[in-house]
């Protein structure tokens, strides 16, 4: 079996993170700054630990301000629907995921200003254009440091000093970046960071995060739930205190200590290293794709602007045969259709088929791509 399919989780996980979650459940299964028992506090240092670790890892200057959540979506929608308010400026790219366009299109029906700043058919985007869009002063900026549909990585730290500029803050969607490529926020400018722990970080679905730069003012965000958080248990009104502001609830102990492990493992790899292995894997997949006639390669076309995402349509052919083949017929499992993206394939013109999305990652070898472009070209074969 050959897994191409790492855009949308990877796998497999390294075998510590399968270590680390038994262990919790095991040995520290209890609930994390709840309870005062050793089990409790067994759960508390690995949630505490891990909250160390991410903050070191994206150069994130106070630990407190990492907000676990149960993912990436969850992220996002807690800074749209915390800070946003009708009459506010929202400005995002045309090459957004659904996690961001469905609630900035739920909050556009509620008064907020909504401005899309179109990206070229190739996903890139024109700082020009950003900058144009800076009127009225938006409250926020929100673009997605590589397109989940054709890996096209946006010039986020760019973008950060045109909304600063603007006097506006930045949101970075990094789904598709964490983990495999450098992400230092301080070095970015980048304001709030969203990340999810189950792509590139290697570690289990229902891990994420935001990361707060330690300049915003968290009074500008208000909590979406509220809940138990473990402290000042005498009030009934949420606590200010972070993370608890913006954490009600038992946290994900177990999916923690997995997240852990996969960051710990990317950074025994390096991810330097990471992303020269997949920048050389995506380099010969779109090379021998573009060998393939009948086949078109979306995107830039260049593995140095770009994640290992590739996105391919083919003439005469639906993605959807395809796709089925490359399982039935090779076991190469791909995603195909619109990714949750309907947005991004509308600026790539692949709306409304979608495209069939070959996404290699850590664990995938030369060998596998050669494998993959035999198949596809048997495919393509008239
Ligand atoms: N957003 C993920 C993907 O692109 C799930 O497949």
């Amino acid at each position: 079996m050959i897994y191409l399919d790492y855009a949308a989780t990877s796998w497999p996980k390294p075998p510590a993170v399968t270590q680390s979650m038994t262990n919790f459940l095991e040995r520290a299964g209890g609930n994390p700054g709840r309870s005062g028992h050793r089990l409790s506090i067994a759960a508390g240092r690995i949630v505490f630990d891990a909250r160390d670790t991410i903050a070191d890892f994206f150069g994130a200057a106070d630990p407190l301000r990492v907000i676990f959540t149960c993912n990436v979506t969850q992220a996002l929608n807690l800074v749209f629907w915390g800070m946003l308010r009708p009459g506010d400026h929202v400005v995002t790219s045309s090459i957004e995921h659904n996690s961001v366009m469905r609630p900035l299109r739920a909050l556009e029906r509620q008064g907020v200003q909504l401005t899309i700043v179109p990206c070229a058919a190739d996903g890139t985007l024109d700082l020009n254009d950003l900058a144009a869009a800076m009127q009225p002063r938006p409250t926020l900026v929100v673009l997605n440091h590589a397109s989940n549909v054709t890996g096209t990585l946006l010039p986020v730290a760019e973008a950060a000093r045109i909304a600063h500029q603007a006097g506006s803050l930045i949101m970075v969607d990094a789904a598709q970046t964490a983990g495999v490529l450098p992400i230092n926020v301080q070095e970015m400018d980048i304001d709030l960071l969203a990340f999810t722990g189950h792509k590139g970080l290697l570690g289990p679905p229902g891990t994420g995060g935001l990361v707060i730069a330690s300049h915003v003012d968290v009074n500008r965000i208000q909590p979406i739930i509220c809940g138990g958080t473990g402290s000042r248990s005498e009030f009934e009104e949420q606590p200010d205190m972070l993370p608890d502001k913006f954490e009600s609830g038992t946290p994900n102990g177990v999916g923690i200590a997995g997240l852990a492990a996969g960051i710990s493992y990317v950074r025994e790899q390096g991810v330097e290293a990471i992303r020269a292995h997949e920048r050389s894997l995506t380099h010969r997949l779109i090379e021998g794709l573009m060998d393939i006639p009948g086949v078109t390669v979306h995107g830039p076309q260049n593995a140095d602007k770009q994640t290992a995402t590739v996105s391919i349509t083919v003439q005469g052919l639906s993605v959807s045969e395809i796709g089925f083949r490359l399982d039935e017929e090779y076991a190469i499992l791909t995603r195909v259709g619109l990714h949750c993206a309907p947005a991004a394939h509308r600026t790539i013109g692949t709306f409304p088929d979608g495209t069939v999305r070959l996404a290699p990652g850590i664990f995938t070898t030369m060998e596998d791509i050669e494998h993959t472009l035999k198949a596809i070209e048997r495919i393509c074969r008239p």
